[in-house]
């Protein structure tokens, strides 16, 4: 069985947890293949991907705003399931994982691919690397262990051959209050910026999801740029920086009613 695990990771939480499940299945089931298939940087979901050699999926994203980020949704949009099963999860940084399954779930059942089952993973936030300190060590032993569980229990949903599929009921948000909760990193988090001269190297350039970023001329484009971070996270001279964002910490905390204790005591989930 050849499985295609696709996924997006900006700052490599979703990776780490991807590896994991690749190492697992194909430790406990020989004949069974995972292509990991990274969709993070802009090229990788502009040019064809040629999916056919996969019969089944795991797709691995993190929460950005409550759902995938929005350049995911869209690209998502345009596979064809053919009426092959997969299995979701996610990385989110203790916030809120909002309304991810059920939005995730809603778009490949419309793209013909049958969900068997879906999984959260606590990850430090990405805006960390802003002056936020929560959840720096995540996802750690324990996570990885509910993500090797995880695993078998995908194998083994992947080799019935009726396996039940993932039932979710629909979440009452409007696509409004979505795109506002969406845009919020938008409105509130500047573009990085570069503090010192580099020796443009690239490799912003070429791992940046949406093509924003101009090293040569340190241009980062504000209206594309998703606030991902992986061009701060990856930059090998840690000349690119991002403003200290603890004010949207404080923020994030008081609007989602949550304490650092709750944030700290967040528990990987399988459903
Ligand atoms: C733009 C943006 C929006 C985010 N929104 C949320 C959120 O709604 N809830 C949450 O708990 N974490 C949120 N996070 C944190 C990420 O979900 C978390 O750090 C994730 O593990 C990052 O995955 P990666 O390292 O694979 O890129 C957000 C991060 C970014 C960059
Ligand atoms: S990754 Fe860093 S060093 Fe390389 S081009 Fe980008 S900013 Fe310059
Ligand atoms: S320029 Fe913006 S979108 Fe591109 S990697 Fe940096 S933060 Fe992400």
């Amino acid at each position: 069985m050849n499985i295609g695990l696709i996924y997006f990771s900006a700052t490599n939480n979703t990776e780490t947890i991807g590896k994991i499940i690749k190492h697992e299945i194909e430790a406990i089931e020989s004949s069974v293949k995972v292509f990991l298939i990274n969709i993070t940087p802009y090229s990788t979901r502009n040019n064809h991907l040629n999916l056919a050699k996969c019969e089944k999926f795991i797709f691995g994203f993190p929460v950005y705003g409550w759902r995938v980020p929005n350049v995911v949704r869209e690209w998502l949009k345009t596979l064809e399931g053919k009426g092959r099963e997969c299995a979701m999860f996610f990385t989110y940084g203790g916030i809120n994982s909002g309304v991810v399954h059920y939005d995730t779930y809603k778009i490949l059942n419309e793209n013909d691919f049958k969900v068997l089952s879906s999984a959260e993973f606590i990850a430090s936030h990405t805006y960390n690397l802003g002056g936020w300190n929560i959840l720096e060590n995540r996802p750690n032993e324990e996570d990885f262990e509910i993500a090797r569980q995880y695993s078998r229990s995908i194998l083994k949903q992947f080799q019935e051959s009726n396996p039940i599929l993932f039932q979710i009921k629909p979440h009452e948000y409007s696509d409004k209050t979505l795109e506002r909760i969406e845009n919020n990193p938008k409105r509130m988090v500047k573009i990085p910026r570069w503090t010192a001269e580099c020796d443009v190297c690239g490799v912003c350039n070429n791992l940046c999801p949406t093509n924003a970023i101009d090293a040569e001329n340190q241009i980062i484009k504000d209206e594309k740029c998703i606030r991902c971070l992986s061009c701060v996270f990856n930059c090998p001279e840690s000349v690119l920086k991002v403003d200290d964002l603890t004010r949207l910490y404080k923020m994030a905390l008081k609007v989602e009613h949550l304490t650092e204790k709750e944030i700290n005591n967040r528990k990987s989930k399988i459903f």
